[in-house]
């Protein structure tokens, strides 16, 4: 039967159950990443399952999210992870060397493998034809130390891209495209696979700004062809015995299609709220704008900072506000000192930070009260920046710099045209750590606190409701990222203090008190960040389950991973404060809910695989792979 990219990178890897779609399987991961963020819990969970060494074929640690540790805990944290990989086997990057997922693409993804990062935005090796899949920090421990990766095996979408992109008009153009068309919950249960004559003119940098944004749409990962444009990058990189050819045989199935031509699109702005929130630029121009970002692992390629040097040289940007640069990689870096360009932004009156996530999580560059910051990165919602007061509006490198140096929001259609190509890069590992071996120190701040065990679920849960929130509750609402939180990801008693902070301030007191209770939602519960401090932290204050409309992902997973229930239900009859019982002595698919403060009984259900209420009726993820041997 023919198949498609996917159905040929999971077939290649299924090792327990048939790729058969809507079915659960547990695939073999070739590559595992961490952050420093969700890096340090995921390693803690590493440790608790008492392996030797990680077993998967390459794990890296990257030190990105808060690198330029503006508190002492995040440089404790740094220490930690550069000792704990060494001592288990994997890579480190190193505090400077840039965004995980650039540097992983750039460095060490391959076409046809498969790669689990605990970061959202791990789809973004799908630019270099590579699975890419996001999940929570436990699910990562569990690869790494050799254990399966389980997935719903979701359906296809093709999306056919034809013609070739204008001046102005850019990768980023063609991934707001698809979330204007398919919205943030478009791609949920799907995995995207692009085709048609435009893939050709793409380069690999833009293909993973795509695979990066087309996250937004819920998709569980998306992927380019791996064809002569992706063998030049290996070969630019040093690694052409990386390259393999990897296309959908003629005839392969998927479950929908999109289309879209390159040359009618022009370059489009998401405002404030969703990444879907797309506008023509046309409706938006001459926008007051208070900042300008231009970097992050979804525009931080040498393409797209070069062709932001190009736009500025011999120019100045506005004085109204700062410009801020943040190339990907260190690789970007140093390319931009040799061929000039850092000079040439500077010049221009763009202030240059060091390769790092910064601003796109609020580390810096905080966005003022009702400030719209304009910014290349993926996320706009409330809160994204590190204030729930500032606004920000999602662009294309190409739209940010003509705003930058117009002062508003406008279009670059407007500037004379400027191209970027690129023969060689620059190869310098120098800050990628190679694992010395077993033995070595692992530094230890008080700050880095173990996880307490998992225990199995009682028979019955009861409690109150503690919190009703609506629809699309993201991970960022449920726990804060930014300056607030960054510093405590490896102290989950400190850090659940914060647990839904900008909602009520008073829920981590108020859980403490009453022993844990529930949380209910509305739709997409969970969107967003793969942050599993979202699922790690309501667990620590005693959550027992979540009643919501649908989840997202990956937060779906992380709850179950921390033995936390997503009961799945109409929430339009519970209350905050409501007293409810529920028995779960044999978590059937159907249940009751007794509601005892007004005397009712609801229906609920879930959607729960029997690996999944196995391992929620074990604890968790971790006393589940615990209790069946580690590496299983
Ligand atoms: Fe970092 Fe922002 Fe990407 S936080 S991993 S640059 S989405």
């Amino acid at each position: 039967m023919p198949k498609t990219i996917t159905e040929k990178i999971l077939s290649r890897h299924v090792q327990e159950g048939t790729s058969c779609k809507g079915t659960e399987v547990g695939i073999r991961i070739d590559h595992c990443l961490t952050q420093d963020s969700t890096g340090t819990m995921a390693w803690l969970e590493f440790e608790s399952l008492g392996l030797e060494r990680v077993k998967a074929e390459l794990v890296a640690s990257y030190s990105d999210h808060t690198s330029l540790g503006f508190k002492g805990e995040s440089t404790d944290d740094h220490a930690f992870l550069k000792a704990i990989a060494s001592r288990y086997g994997a890579k480190f990057s190193k505090n400077g060397n840039g965004v995980c997922h650039q540097v992983h693409y750039e460095r060490f993804g391959a076409p046809g493998k498969t790669l689990l990062g605990s970061d959202s935005h791990t789809p973004t090796a799908g630019g270099l034809a590579m699975l890419g899949i996001g999940a929570g920090g436990m699910d990562v421990a569990v690869a790494a130390g050799g254990g399966l990766f389980h997935l719903v095996v979701p359906k296809l979408m093709q999306i056919v891209l034809k013609g070739k992109l204008s001046w102005g008009v850019a990768a980023k153009d063609i991934a707001l495209e698809i979330l204007r068309r398919i919205s943030v919950k478009g791609g949920v249960g799907y995995f995207l696979e692009f085709a048609g004559p435009g893939v050709k003119n793409l380069s690999v940098p833009q293909r993973a700004t795509i695979t990066n944004m087309c996250t937004e749409t819920g998709a569980t990962s998306s992927i380019f062809p791996s064809d002569k444009v992706t063998r030049k990058f290996l070969r630019m990189q040093g690694r052409e015995e990386d390259w393999a050819k990897l296309v959908p045989d003629p005839h392969a199935k998927y479950d929908k299609s999109l289309e879209i031509d390159l040359s009618s699109l022009k370059p489009l702005v998401a405002m404030p709220g969703m990444p879907d929130n797309v506008y023509d630029i046309d409706e938006v121009l001459g926008t007051k704008i208070d900042q300008v970002f231009i970097g992050s692992c979804t525009n931080g390629s040498y393409h797209d900072i070069k062709i932001v040097a190009k736009m500025l040289k011999n120019k100045h940007v506005s004085t109204d506000f700062d410009v801020i640069v943040s190339p990907a990689s260190r690789q970007v870096w140093e390319m931009l000192i040799e061929d000039g360009s850092f000079f040439d932004l500077t010049k221009a009156g763009v202030r240059m930070i060091e390769p790092g996530c910064n601003a796109c999580i609020g580390i810096g560059f905080v966005p003022g009260y009702e400030h719209l910051s304009l910014r290349t990165v993926n996320r706009n919602w409330k809160g994204r920046g590190g204030s729930k007061f500032g606004k920000i509006a999602l662009c294309s490198p190409e739209v940010a710099a003509a705003s930058a140096l117009a002062g508003r929001i406008a279009d670059p259609r407007e500037l004379p045209p400027v191209t970027v190509k690129a023969d060689r890069l620059i190869i310098d590992d120098y800050l990628i750590i190679e694992p010395s071996g077993g033995g070595s120190p692992i530094e230890r701040a008080p700050n880095i606190v173990q996880l307490e065990s998992q225990e199995p679920l009682t028979s019955i849960l009861e409690g109150e409701v503690l919190l009703k929130l609506g629809d699309g509750v993201s991970t960022d609402d449920i726990l804060p990222a930014g300056p607030l939180t960054q510093h405590l990801r490896s102290n989950l008693p400190e850090i659940a203090k914060f647990t839904f902070y900008y909602e009520d301030k008073n829920f981590a007191e108020r859980a403490l008190e009453k022993s844990g209770g529930f949380i209910v939602g509305g739709d997409n519960y969970g969107q967003g960040s793969s942050r599993e401090h979202a699922a790690l932290a309501p667990w620590q204050l005693g959550i027992k389950a979540v009643f919501a409309k649908s989840y997202a992902r990956i937060h779906r997973a992380n709850l179950i991973n921390v033995g936390i229930i997503p009961f799945i239900c109409d929430t339009s009859t519970l209350d905050q404060g409501d007293r409810l019982e529920v028995d779960v002595s044999d978590l059937g698919r159907e249940l009751s809910v007794e509601n005892k403060a007004k005397g009712s009984t609801i229906k609920i259900h879930h959607d729960l695989s029997p690996r999944e209420i196995e391992m929620i009726k074990t604890g968790g993820l971790l006393a589940h792979t615990a209790q069946k041997g580690a590496g299983q």
